[in-house]
């Protein structure tokens, strides 16, 4: 006879359940025969809990446990008894109880596990075997963390009255910065269709089809590098509201990531979340994704070293560049190792040195100090505010490169001083970002966050034919320990707006016409105010979890070269499908 359903999860037995009769199934995790009893931990999602094969309880299920091996699928019937005094396990939630097995059924064998869980398994077989790491303790909780994270959000945004709308898949290029995945249609040979970077241009467009709050949890998909935090698919809380403000949306996700995270760990985010602007996150942390876990602000000191005797500084600045450093309160005490380190880092964002100086008790220790006059040298120790035992480290360029170079080593410093507390939880909010940057490559303007972003319309009017790069958007990102966690702006819902920021990223009429003409027409066609924000989903539940892989978060991720091992993706197809699709390949 078949052993039927469970009666109960393995991690769920207590004491409270001695003397009854239970049901489990699940997987051996570990198999110990001491003769005339076999041990056996089961484990199912909720955990571990031990059943006993005893010859004198049982013993054809004790002979039937012999064949057991680690990930044999199992089902048991037993009685929960007290566990003899001296086996009790406190780390095991289990731990005070165990099943006299009176019955054995093996549902299904398996081959021997693909890899270890307790060593740092290699990350190809984490992917390939994705199933199997699944059923880690580790992934089980971060799975259920992920759905209970969905859960609260979507019932957090339909408290407050926004619709969950399903958007298509198979749609346009929607330009959010990165390369497209395309889909080759057959019915129409030599057409396309773009899988959607994000929603942006429906959600915009049911605005304008009086939804007035949307959103969505929604796949978006990019072709871009990928790196610590980023995925090809990925996953983004998408929302968008008529007639609003940004100090509305701020409340919003404020609220939200205040509920997300008290509620799934325990954590008081305060809110209001502080906000700073692009301006203040550039100036102070070289970063429009501040980490404010920690000090470490950047210092100008441009004006100080103005016509100073060092000719680096004074050449930067003569050419237009900044002049600016850190302060590390007890960085004195760096190796040389390691500011060559340091030096190596700053190169990999274009600068081209890092001049450094220790305040030892005595004075100033640097290869530079030689060129300050001791007046000088004091000028500069007040704005740094530099005390002994203290190090400086400078940078001097265009200031972009300034602002690279040390926003990255300020990260770094961080690191090397375990100044970042993974448990320290520091949003912010930065605003005003520009509207436009500069490519040098391209040699044109292209949008910071979208086209769709609204100018500030004063700067608009200001800057639009002189300095374009001058104009700030309406556009805000909301940070969280230096990790960019969500941005979104107000857009523009005026078609006269957006054809003059179509103009400005050097888009002709036709082209416009030609990509965003539905866009534009259904602006003219009684668009509302609008705007919104997108979170990156799998980057909250990275916080969440605390583990700094995105892979970690999502059940089947993809490489860094954006496949999927374990199905074997992306992959070849055959010539009959090429056919029809109406496509001959480039052999290489
Ligand atoms: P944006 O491009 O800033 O805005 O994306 C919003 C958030 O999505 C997350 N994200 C990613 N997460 C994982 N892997 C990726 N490859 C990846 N790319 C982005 C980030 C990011 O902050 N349509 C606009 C939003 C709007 O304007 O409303 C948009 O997509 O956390």
């Amino acid at each position: 006879m078949k052993l039927g359903l469970r009666s109960h999860h393995c991690g769920d037995l207590r004491a409270t359940h001695i003397g009854s009769t239970v049901v489990l199934m699940g997987w051996v995790n570990t198999r110990r025969d001491h003769g005339g009893v076999i041990f056996v931990d089961l484990r199912d999602h909720t955990g571990l809990v031990q059943v006993v094969f005893k010859l004198d309880v049982d013993h054809t299920a004790h002979a039937a446990a012999d064949a057991l091996r680690s990930e044999f699928v199992i089902g048991v019937q037993g009685q929960v008894a007290h566990r003899e005094a001296g086996n009790v396990n406190p780390k095991l939630q289990t731990g005070e109880v165990e099943i006299l097995v009176s019955r054995l059924e093996i549902l299904n064998p398996s081959r021997p596990p693909v890899f270890s869980w307790d060593e740092e398994a290699d990350e190809r077989l984490r992917m390939k075997y994705r199933y199997f790491d699944l059923r880690r303790a580790e992934m089980q909780h971060n799975l259920r963390l992920r759905a209970r994270a969905a859960h609260i959000v979507r019932n957090f945004l339909t408290e407050r009255n926004f619709l969950e709308v399903e958007t298509p898949v198979l749609t346009r290029g929607t330009p959010e910065g990165a390369r497209d995945y395309l889909v080759p249609s057959r019915v129409q040979p030599g057409s396309f269709y773009a899988l959607p970077q994000s929603p942006q241009l429906f959600k915009q467009l049911l605005m304008i089809g009086g939804c007035d709050r949307y959103y969505q949890i929604v796949k978006c998909f990019r072709d871009e590098d990928l790196r610590g935090n980023r995925q090809p698919e990925f996953t983004q809380i998408d929302m968008e509201l008529a007639f609003t403000t940004p100090d509305e949306i701020y409340a919003i996700v404020d609220a939200l990531l205040e509920r997300l995270f008290r509620e799934t760990i325990g954590v008081k985010v305060p809110v209001p979340v502080p906000r700073m602007t692009y301006a203040e996150a550039m100036q102070r942390f070289g970063s429009d994704a501040p980490d404010l876990r920690y000090e470490l602000h950047l210092v100008d000191l441009t004006d100080l070293v103005a016509g100073s005797g060092f000719k680096v500084f004074a050449q930067a600045v003569e050419q237009g560049g900044i002049v600016k450093c850190i302060r590390v309160p007890g960085g004195a005490r760096f190796s040389r190792k390691e500011l060559d380190e340091m030096t190596e880092l700053v190169a990999i964002y274009g600068a081209q040195g890092m001049a450094w100086v220790k305040r030892q008790a005595d004075g100033w220790q640097s290869p530079i100090a030689k060129y300050f006059t001791p007046a000088q040298q004091t000028a500069l120790e007040a704005r740094m505010q530099l005390a002994p035992g203290d190090l400086a480290v400078f940078c001097a360029d265009r200031a972009k490169v300034v602002h690279d170079a040390l926003g990255n080593l300020r990260r770094d410093l961080a690191n090397r001083l375990g100044l970042a507390r993974p448990d320290d939880f520091r949003f912010t909010w930065v605003t005003d970002f520009p509207l436009l940057e500069f490519d040098e490559q391209s040699q044109r303007h292209h949008a910071v966050h979208h086209p769709f972003t609204s100018p500030v319309r004063e700067d608009l009017d200001a800057y639009a034919a002189s300095e374009p790069g001058a104009i700030r958007a309406r556009a805000y990102d909301i940070v969280l320990n230096g990790v960019e966690l969500g941005g979104g702006s107000i857009r523009n819902h005026r078609l006269d707006v957006q054809s003059r920021v179509f103009d400005l990223l050097g888009f002709t009429a036709e082209e416009a016409n030609a990509q965003f003409g539905f866009l534009l027409e259904a602006l003219g066609n009684g668009a509302p105010p609008h705007g919104g924000l997108a979170l990156g989903f799998d980057r909250i539940i990275m916080f969440l979890v605390g583990t700094a892989s995105i892979r970690d978060v999502i059940a089947f991720p993809k490489t860094q070269r954006a496949a999927d091992l374990m199905v074997g993706a992306p992959a070849p197809v055959d010539d009959l499908q090429l056919r029809e699709l109406g496509i001959r390949l480039r052999r290489p």
